[in-house]
Order: structure tokens, then sequence, then C-alpha cells
């Protein structure tokens, strides 16, 4: 089966063609970043008309890549949400309506089931059943995956998501926008020792996470070091995204340690934007091989948004008998544990 994978939730068109025997096609990525860069956040009613220019010559050149002529096109995914409600309905209009012109079928993606599955598309993909932490701007959750669509939520942010405290620091200390790499850049020259941030809800039991502490402590420790009316000094701010880094990765690590420890489980998938992040990485690497477990990621080109991971998630469903009716889909809230397990929708 061959998939056209469609992704507009937030600031990226991303588009991508996916074959159950050959793997990925094709695929294309476009960032909004430079649009939105003057304003300092995302602003949805330009990332909607952003998508609505770029989609369409995006799915052409990705179907001309692919070598897919669209009667060649079995299927449809594209983001139904969670998202921005209308940068979802540009994808779902227009999927919607190839599919409809094409007479296959299409399919609402969950955009977190997307992010989940990315690992799948490497070249040695996790095994089922595993334990995945998925960190992206809006999402920190811990997740018991049994199958595709088969979730257990075992913890999530009761307020910011990982990467939108990564978003929030980088700002305070003046960085570009997404922060998370701004922050790891920067930090690579700061000093680990000079400052020490708190590991919110660490010190209890639980796999829940909270990051807005930890961002108003960032924001009292860049103001007691602010010369008057500005910031600190370049290697107090290095110090300060070193300090900050060090204490995310840190209470991220502790609890997949616990949830492997809870779960019994010997796999940790790691999916989302902050899975790109190297310390992360390595320090989830490190402490998990302690107990003979292995982490899984996706290339850091699919750690973000992308048109791929729909793709995939789209045609698992669609392998088996998934597909919706004719309406166009966009929830921008949808919990991922409302999802149908593989087979039975
Ligand atoms: O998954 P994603 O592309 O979009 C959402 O679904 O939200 O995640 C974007 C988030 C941003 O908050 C960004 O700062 C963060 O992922 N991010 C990182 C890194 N690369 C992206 N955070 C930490 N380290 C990184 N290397
Ligand atoms: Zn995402």
């Amino acid at each position: 089966m061959r998939v056209l994978g469609i992704e507009t939730s937030c600031d990226e068109t991303g588009v991508a063609v996916y074959d159950s025997a050959q793997g990925l096609l094709a695929h294309a990525l476009h960032s909004q970043i430079e649009l939105h860069a003057e304003y300092g956040g995302v602003v949805p009613e330009l990332a909607s008309r952003d998508h609505v220019r770029r989609l369409l010559p995006m799915i052409r050149a990705v179907l001309a890549d692919a070598g897919t002529p669209p009667p060649q096109i079995d299927g449809i995914a594209y983001t139904a949400g969670p998202g921005l409600i209308g940068a979802l309905m540009v994808g779902g209009a227009v999927a919607r309506a190839l599919a409809y012109a094409w007479q296959v079928p299409a399919i609402g993606v969950h955009h977190m089931e997307g992010h989940l599955l990315a690992p799948m598309l490497e070249a040695e993909p996790p095994a089922f059943p595993f334990v995945a932490l998925l960190v992206s701007g809006g999402h920190t959750q811990l997740v018991r995956v049994a199958a595709i669509g088969a979730y257990e939520m075992l913890g999530e942010s009761l307020d910011d998501a990982a990467g939108e405290a990564f978003d929030k620091a980088a700002k305070m200390l003046d960085l570009g926008y997404p922060g998370g790499p701004e922050i790891a850049r920067l930090a690579a020259s700061g000093d680990p020792a000079r400052f020490r941030f708190p590991r919110p809800m660490t010190d209890r039991p639980g796999l829940d996470f909270s990051f807005s502490g930890l961002k108003t402590f960032t924001l009292n420790t860049v103001a007691a070091h602010a010369a008057t009316g500005g910031l600190p000094d370049a290697q107090t701010r290095a110090d300060i995204a070193c300090a900050f880094q060090e204490a995310v990765v840190d209470t991220l690590v502790i609890k997949c340690n616990r949830a492997i420890e809870q779960t019994g489980l010997r796999t940790l998938v790691i999916a989302g934007g902050v899975s790109a992040n190297r310390l992360l990485r390595e320090r989830l690497e490190r402490k998990l091989a302690a107990r003979g477990a292995r982490v899984y990621y996706a290339r850091n080109e699919f750690c973000t948004d992308n048109g791929a991971m729909i793709a995939y998630a789209g045609c698992q469903r669609l392998l088996h008998g998934g597909g919706d009716d004719l309406a166009i889909r966009a929830l921008p809230r949808w919990p991922m544990t409302s999802l149908p397990p593989l087979g039975a929708a």
C-alpha cells in the first residue's frame, strides 16, 4: 500500500509518500520559522495561510520525487489533531478533496501517534511492547504502548510541556525559536557546576511532570544576574542554559527510569521534538543500559514535525481497515488514549 502523508498541525508543512513494501519513497518539509520570527511565537492565521500556499506545490513535488503519479496512491493520511484548528483544516481539506478526486480512502491521524511511530521508519525499529516518552512543544507524556492504538497513559505534564519550557527559557536568554536547539548550542559552552536548577516532582513517587516552576526559577536566575536593564553576561547566559538543560534532561531521565522499572519493560522509545536533544539521548542510553534496557529514537529530522510519520501511521491504520467517512476531521484537542486499537476501526 502506498500512502500520501500530510502534516499541517502547527508551523510546519510536511508531505511524504510511504510504501508498506518499499518504505519511505520521498518527503519534504517547509518550516514557517522565519514567517513567525518577528512575532516571537506562532501566529495561527499566518500559519494557516502559509499551509494553503505551500501544500499543493509540495504534494506535486513529493509525488514526482517518489515516482508516483496519483493513480498509484492507495490512501491519504493527514494530521487531524491535536493542533491549531485553522492549520489542521488546511491539511484535512486538501487531503479529503484529493482522496475524493482520486477515489481512495483518507484517514485522520493523531499527531502524537505519528511522533510515537516515527522511530519505526528507522532501520532497526523498536518492537512492542514498550514505554514511550513523548516530548514535544505541546506534550510531555509517558505512555505504555502494547501495540498501535493500545496506549496507557503512565504520566504527563501538569503544566508546561518540556519543549515549551525550552522555548520559554530560550526567550528569557534572548535566543531564537525554536528554543530547544538554541539552548543546547549555548549550553555546550556553559559550566554545569555553576548553577543547580530544581528537578521538579522527582522527590515524590509517580510519573507526572511539571515544568512551570523550573521556568520561574530560570527567570529569577536571569533577573538576579542581569546587568541593569539588560541580560546577564555571555558566560552566565551559557551557564544558565547549561543548568536548565541539565535539569530538564535529569528530570526526564529519572521518570523514564522509573517507568521502565514499574512496567518491567526493556524498551524505551523517545519521540517528539525534544527527543532530538543529544544530552537527553546520551543520558537515557547510559542510565537504561545499566538495566539492560534499550533506547530508540527517530533520526533528527523525524523527531520534529514531518509528513513521513503521518504517512507511516496512516498507512498502518489503513492496512488494518481504517479509513474515515467524507467529513474533514480537525480536532484541536484529542486525547491519544481515545484512539481505537489497530484493526478496531
Ligand atoms: O514535535 P515538535 O516538532 O512539535 C510539536 O508537536 O510540538 O516539537 C517542537 C519542540 C520545540 O519546543 C523545540 O524547542 C523542541 O521541540 N526541540 C528541542 C530540540 N529540538 C527541538 N528541544 C530540546 N533539544 C533539541 N535539540
Ligand atoms: Zn509535533
